[in-house]
């Protein structure tokens, strides 16, 4: 895979708390960190990263919608680079999809961003599959699609779009913010494999050959999240989770367009 399975996501981190779990995060294991420039941390992960081998770690950034038209997108990069100190970014994506945008042009920039090799891959975040079918025409070289998804809100059109499309899935609010430590069918499969209902539902996703970016404030949250590749998931337990579907998205900020599958 061009990008590790199991990242950290960073969203509500910010200052020094954002610079030590990072840095936490880095000696435990992890070598995908994902921020973006509305999370307002660029400049604590730059710090946690600042002495750690730039080839060995994947770090993701985001292009915010008032970056999204062409001339922007350059310069706005430019200064996340800054922000980071870093020479390059591993991926940089579209945020969010503006119905006020081409976004054909603002790929189209990304791909010379890639050219000139400020960024090595490019996504997209939050795009739905008449977004997909737009961008088809173009067969733009997109890694990535960052999507919400958990086992409350699986989202199958949209992950089989992305696989016919060869984008892979990267799940966003993977442990829907903690949901599963109470959920009965997670706590009991937890049980029998000797893993925590959350792990039980980043287990969930990546045995499905998707991305898992879990946020965790707390060491024991960032071990356990981590520790999701020792196991596998019978066929029986997969069913039971993928039953557990009911179309529950927890990302829908006001405001923001927000697209049905
Ligand atoms: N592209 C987008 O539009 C978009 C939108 C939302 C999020 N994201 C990215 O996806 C990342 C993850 O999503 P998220 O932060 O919204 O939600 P999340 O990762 O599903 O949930 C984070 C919450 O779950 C808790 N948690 C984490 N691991 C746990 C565990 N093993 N056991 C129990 N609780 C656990 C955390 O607690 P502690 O912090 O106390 O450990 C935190 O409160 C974000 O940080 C961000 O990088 C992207």
């Amino acid at each position: 895979m061009k990008i590790p399975s199991i990242g950290l996501g960073t969203w509500k981190l910010s200052g020094d708390e954002c610079e030590r779990i990072v840095r936490q995060a880095l000696e435990l294991g992890y070598r995908h960190i994902d921020t973006a420039d509305a999370y307002e941390n660029h400049h604590a992960v730059g710090k946690a990263i600042r002495s750690f081998p730039r080839e060995q770690l994947f770090l993701t950034t985001k292009l915010w919608f008032n970056d999204l038209v062409p001339e922007r997108v350059h310069q706005a990069t430019a200064r996340f680079l800054d922000e980071l100190q870093v020479p390059y970014i591993d991926l940089l994506l579209i945020h969010w999809p503006s119905p006020d945008v081409n976004l054909i042009e603002t790929l189209q920039d990304m791909v010379k961003l890639k050219q000139e090799g400020v960024i090595r891959e490019i996504g997209i975040s939050n795009f739905v599959r008449f977004h997909l079918k737009e961008l088809a025409p173009h067969h733009f070289p997109i890694l990535t699609n960052q999507i919400e998804l958990h086992p409350y809100y699986q989202r199958r059109p949209l992950v089989k779009a992305c696989e016919e499309a060869k984008i892979i899935v990267t799940a966003y609010r993977p442990a829907a913010q903690g949901a599963f430590e109470e959920d009965p069918v997670m706590q009991k499969i937890g049980k029998k494999y000797g893993k925590s209902p959350t792990q039980i539902a980043l287990k969930w996703i990546h045995q499905q050959g998707m991305v898992v970016i879990p946020k965790a404030a707390n060491p024991k949250h960032l071990k356990e999240n981590l520790a999701i590749l020792d196991f596998t998931l019978d066929a029986a337990d997969m069913k039971a989770i993928d039953a557990l579907d009911c179309g529950k998205r927890l990302c829908a900020p006001e405001g923001f367009p927000v697209y049905d599958d």
